[in-house]
Parts: C-alpha cells; sequence; structure tokens
C-alpha cells in the first residue's frame, strides 16, 4: 500500500469501521461494472448523459483511491458490445465524453505512475475516442503503477469467439509444420483474451444492484468474488469502494478445495 488510510479516507462514515480493513489482503485486481447513471439522471429529470457525465467523478475517485490502497489492476466497463443499442444521441454522446475525458485525465493519470490500457474491439469507435486511447496507452504504457483496464466496445462472448479463432490458428499453424493435432489448453485459450497477461479479478463490483453480468469477463470472473451495492455509479465513492472491500475480505475464498 502506498498511502496511510486515514490519509485514504479522511472521514469515514459512522456505519464502516475502518479499522476493519486488512491493507495486507487488499484485491490484486477489481474489476467494476459501472451502471445507474441512466437512473441517477432520471431521478433529476435530467438527460441520461448527464448521469454518464456525473459518472466520471466516481471513475476519477475509484481510480486515485484504488491505486493509494495497492490495488495493481482496477478494469472498468465503459461500453459494452450491446451498448450499441442505445438511442444514436446517447451513443454519440458517450464516445465524445470518453475522448474527452481521456484526454484530459491522461496527464493527471501519468503523474500517479497508472498505465490506461484497453480491451474490447477500437477498431469500429470514432477516430477521435480511438486515438484518445492509443495516445493514453502510448503516453503511460511504461509506468509501473496501477494498470487501469477500460472495456470498451468489450463484449465477453465477442472475446471468447476471439481466442477460440486464436486457438485454431495455432492448431493449423502447429499441424502443417509438424503434422501433430493439438488440443487447446487454458493457457494457449487465454492468449487470445484481451486480458492476456491480466490476472483474474479477485473482486467484480456492480452498481446500482443488477444482479448480472452483462457480458462481463465471463471467462475470468470463473472464481471473483461479486459484490452488489445499490447505490447508482455518479454516488459511488471511496467509502462504497471501501464497504464492498470490506464485504470482499469477509468472504471465504476456496477455489473448489476445502478449508
Ligand atoms: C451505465 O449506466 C453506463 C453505461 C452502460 C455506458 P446506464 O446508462 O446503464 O444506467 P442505467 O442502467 O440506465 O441506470
Ligand atoms: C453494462 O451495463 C455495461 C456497462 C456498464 C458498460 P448495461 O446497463 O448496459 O447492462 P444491462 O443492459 O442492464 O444488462
Ligand atoms: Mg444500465
Amino acid at each position: 500500500m502506498n498511502k496511510p488510510l486515514d490519509y485514504i479516507f479522511p472521514a469515514p462514515p459512522s456505519d464502516v469501521d475502518l479499522g476493519a480493513l486488512d491493507v495486507d489482503r487488499i484485491p490484486e485486481h477489481i474489476a467494476v461494472i459501472m451502471d445507474g447513471n441512466g437512473r441517477w439522471a432520471k431521478k433529476r429529470a435530467l438527460n441520461r448523459l448527464r448521469g454518464h457525465k456525473a459518472g466520471i467523478e466516481a471513475v476519477r475517485e475509484t481510480i486515485r483511491c484504488a491505486s493509494d490502497l495497492g490495488v495493481r489492476y482496477l478494469t472498468i466497463y465503459s461500453f459494452s458490445t450491446e451498448n450499441w443499442k442505445r438511442p444514436e444521441d446517447e451513443v454519440v454522446g458517450l464516445m465524445d465524453l470518453f475522448a474527452k475525458t481521456m484526454l484530459a485525465e491522461v496527464d493527471g493519470l501519468h503523474e500517479e505512475h497508472v498505465r490506461v490500457m484497453t480491451i474490447g474491439d477500437l477498431s469500429v469507435l470514432p477516430a477521435e475516442t480511438r486515438e484518445a486511447f492509443d495516445e493514453a496507452w502510448e503516453k503511460t504504457r511504461d509506468n509501473d503503477g496501477m494498470t487501469l483496464v477500460v472495456a470498451v466496445n468489450y463484449g465477453s462472448r465477442q472475446e471468447i469467439l476471439r481466442a477460440c479463432e486464436h486457438c485454431m490458428r495455432e492448431a493449423v499453424l502447429v499441424a502443417e509444420e509438424t503434422g501433430e493435432v493439438i488440443v487447446p489448453t487454458e493457457e494457449l485459450f487465454e492468449r487470445g483474451l484481451y486480458t492476456c497477461g491480466i490476472p483474474d479479478p479477485d473482486l467484480l463490483i456492480r452498481t446500482s444492484g443488477e444482479m448480472r453480468l452483462s457480458n462481463f469477463l465471463l471467462w475470468q470472473i470463473a472464481y471473483s468474488e461479486f459484490v452488489v451495492t445499490d447505490v447508482l455509479w455518479p454516488d459511488f465513492d471511496r467509502y462504497e469502494l471501501l464497504r464492498c472491500l470490506l464485504e470482499y475480505q469477509g468472504r471465504d475464498r476456496r477455489f473448489g478445495a476445502v478449508k
């Protein structure tokens, strides 16, 4: 951990016991399904995009807090392969928001030694959005702090098909060279995933109370602890993250074995 707990959490609400947090059991990888921006806006009679904009502050705070706690990987679900079904103005507005936010935040993230990468198919994004993510990666790729993984135009089924294709290509190459028929292993399959080289999430958080995965990291979360909070994403803050961490630390991870 990089910073003292009372610096990271200066004013814990009375219902959370900061002393109960075990700093030696901070998850290495936290993945977040950031949900509820639209409902947050609706409650205030605002346009859905205002909810997405309000969610940026929650993203900023979550990144800072996770990085300060020594989390090594933070994956944030920003746009799914199914989110193209939304009204055009929302999709365009989101793509614009991603580009502008990435450009505005990259220097600050770089100063915090955060490495920014993406998972998903960026090839079909508007050029400005794709370029903003590419520039963030180029600028921060050698950083040794937390890796921020932005899932954008990400869909787990599409990723799994891609990994199958990787296995098939590998099998054809080996067959051509040696005449041998290989069967896929988990290692070979994982080399075809966007998340290749990234450890599986220890903790998966979903906001807004929805108990579903919405096509997120289906392979990778086989043994992740799932914490759902009713808080809508724009209301998520460091203390809500702390609550999720305390719930996570109360779980008994067995990985199929007996303890
Ligand atoms: C999550 O918030 C953000 C994205 C999917 C981009 P939503 O926009 O899904 O918010 P709700 O679920 O409609 O409240
Ligand atoms: C999941 O949220 C995708 C992101 C958070 C980017 P959705 O709001 O799109 O999921 P569903 O439609 O409620 O399953
Ligand atoms: Mg939603």
